[in-house]
């Protein structure tokens, strides 16, 4: 998609991560992607192999959304009709965004690919919860400590998961990253992956022995809650050593190697938008981008403002060119 600041590229991407993941990545409040001064929206789409989803969102009615021609029970099952993999344009800042959207990035890889990991998360999330709201009405101890065996169980579990998924992932982002940024195909890459509690303890001893300090703060602060993690190049970090295209680069072959895990896996192909490829990188690195993507033979919706790029990639019939104007979309 090819159109001039404000021309409503992101608009068009938006709307296939609403139908997607049920809700937007510009806003927290759906009512936001109303038009202003209308009063309401809708999206409708068909996922291979011809199923229907749909979204409503009323200014005064609400969302609606319907999959396969029912209501929605729940959002996940969105999610799992129609694996999605955004990269914003301002990707390369992924690396001051915070452990929460780094726990993100893995769990994406856990959620499609072992049914179990759901089902641990889900019974974890909820024990902590319980354990949290007793430390925070300053309940006695012992009843603070009723949720700890199943939270180490689910805990543990959860945490075995992310280890092997960032075992492989790191396998398959080297395969990527070496072809998106040939300057570092003979650099020494690693996995730091921090639990959630120190390094060297056992998840049960700290949360035994962390009892007072959780009190007093009135949440559990260790756990795979708190995980982390990162990949090393030559034992730095790439947001100290890489340029802006270098890490937009590393963001794409994190993504690139997730949907190629999840296609080994499962068989299934998800859906990739980028919006913006072009900013932060040059000519050679846009068509080299743009060419990796295309290996994965998988639907994308990439937007760019720069009217050369479709010349220098060899367009063939799958590939639809649009010109995106004022909100207007038109095959080129
Ligand atoms: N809910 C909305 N109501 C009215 N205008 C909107 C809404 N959301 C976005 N816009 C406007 O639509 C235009 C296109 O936005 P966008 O999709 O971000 O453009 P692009 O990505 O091509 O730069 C912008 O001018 C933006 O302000
Ligand atoms: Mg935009």
């Amino acid at each position: 998609m090819i159109g001039e600041n404000g021309s409503g590229k992101t608009s068009v991407l938006e709307a296939v991560y609403l139908l997607a993941m049920g809700r937007s990545f510009r806003t927290r409040n759906l009512k936001h992607v109303i038009q202003t001064d209308e009063k309401q929206t809708q999206i409708f789409a068909r996922i291979h192999p011809g199923i229907p989803v749909g979204m409503q969102i009323s200014s005064i009615l609400g969302t609606q959304i319907r999959l396969n021609n029912a209501p929605l029970k729940k959002l996940s099952d969105l999610a799992s009709h129609l694996p999605l993999q955004y990269i914003p344009a301002n990707c390369h800042q992924f690396f001051d965004l915070g452990p929460g959207f780094r726990r993100k990035v893995i769990d994406w890889g856990l959620f499609h690919v072992e049914q179990e990991f759901m089902f641990h998360w889900q019974a974890y999330k909820k024990i902590l919860s319980q354990r949290n709201a007793a430390l925070r009405n300053s309940k006695p101890i012992n009843e603070v400590r009723l949720w700890d065996s199943s939270l180490i169980e689910h805990g543990l579990k959860i945490t075995l998961y992310r280890d092997d998924y960032l075992t492989t992932l790191l396998a398959e982002f080297i395969k990527w990253f070496n072809l998106l940024c040939a300057e570092y195909s003979n650099a020494k890459y690693e996995i730091r992956y921090s639990t959630g509690w120190p390094k060297d303890s056992q998840f049960a001893d700290v949360l035994h022995s962390t009892i007072s300090r959780d009190t007093a703060l009135g949440y559990t602060r260790s756990g795979p809650h708190a995980a982390d993690w990162s990949i090393k190049i030559n034992g730095q970090d790439p947001a100290e050593m890489c340029s802006r295209g270098q890490q937009k680069m590393f963001f794409l072959a994190i993504s690139l190697a997730q949907i190629s895990l999840l296609r080994e896996k499962t068989q299934q192909k998800s859906v990739l938008l980028i919006d913006d490829i072009s900013s932060e990188l040059d000519a050679e690195h846009q068509v080299l981008a743009m060419k990796s993507i295309k290996r994965l033979g998988i639907q994308s919706f990439i937007t760019t403002t720069n009217p050369e790029l479709n010349r220098s990639i060899n367009i063939n019939k799958k590939d639809i060119m649009f010109h995106v104007k004022r909100g207007e979309i038109s095959q080129a």
